[in-house]
Formats: structure tokens, C-alpha cells, sequence
């Protein structure tokens, strides 16, 4: 999975921040589709790598994942901002896991550890009694 990170890596369009960030999300199925940051001259139109690969998948049918991997260009592990994991709650289960990627380490996290007491589906509940 590293090497196909750092592979992706040279995909991201980041001209602006030079914070290139390469993600793989892997359906429950074991299929994977890759994504990258692709920033904007507006800046506020930036899409972060995590979504564009979930974004990728579910655009092709595949709603169900088990893992989402994330790196950037430089020697730190970087965290999914929340944007990421407002999209990551949405399609992962909290027993999910997201992995993180630095120079030398790969860190793994629950997607219940880095998304606690998120607002979900759940929530809108509400809706079907009206
Ligand atoms: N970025 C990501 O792609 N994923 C993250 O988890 C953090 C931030 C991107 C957005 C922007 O292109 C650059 O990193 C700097 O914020």
C-alpha cells in the first residue's frame, strides 16, 4: 500500500500549497480506488485526496468500504480534516479503520477514534415521522 501511495503522490495538483496528499479507499470487496488533492486558484474549491477517492468510488457504484489510507509529500503522518471525516462517517463503519502513513510508519485508527460523537444518518431519524 506505501508504494502505491507514493506512486499516487505524483498525481496531485497542488500548486498552490505544495502539500501533495495521496489517499486509497478499499471497498469491502477488496477493490481500490485512489485519489489526490486538486486545489483551486479559488482556494475554497479544493477537494481533499480522502474525498475525491471515496467521491471516485461511490460514483462508480461502490458505497461499502473497510479502509481509507492517507499520505502526504512530506515525513509526517497527516490527519484527515474534517471535511474528510464528515464524508468518511457517512460510508465507513466506526469499527473501520484509517490508516496513516509517515516516513517510516504506518499508524492505524478507528474510524470511531478519529470521528467521535459524529453527526450522522442517525440523526435525522427524525424525518420519517413527519
Ligand atoms: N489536504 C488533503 O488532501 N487531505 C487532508 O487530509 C488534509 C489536507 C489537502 C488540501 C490542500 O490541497 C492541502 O492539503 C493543504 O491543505
Amino acid at each position: 500500500m506505501r508504494e502505491k501511495l507514493i506512486k499516487n503522490l505524483e498525481n496531485a495538483y497542488a500548486p498552490y500549497s505544495d502539500f501533495k496528499v495521496s489517499a486509497i479507499v478499499v471497498t469491502s470487496d477488496g477493490k481500490m480506488f485512489t485519489g489526490v488533492n486538486v486545489e483551486n486558484a479559488s482556494y475554497g474549491a479544493t477537494v481533499c485526496a480522502e474525498r475525491v477517492a471515496i467521491l471516485k468510488a461511490i460514483s462508480e457504484g461502490y458505497s461499502s468500504f473497510k479502509e481509507l489510507h492517507v499520505m502526504s509529500n512530506t515525513d509526517e503522518e497527516v490527519m484527515p480534516c474534517f471535511l474528510c471525516r464528515q464524508t468518511i462517517v457517512e460510508f465507513f463503519d466506526k469499527d473501520d479503520y484509517i490508516y496513516t502513513y509517515d516516513k517510516n510508519n504506518t499508524y492505524k485508527y478507528k474510524v470511531s477514534e478519529l470521528c467521535p460523537k459524529a453527526f450522522t444518518k442517525e440523526d435525522l431519524k427524525w424525518k420519517v415521522v413527519l
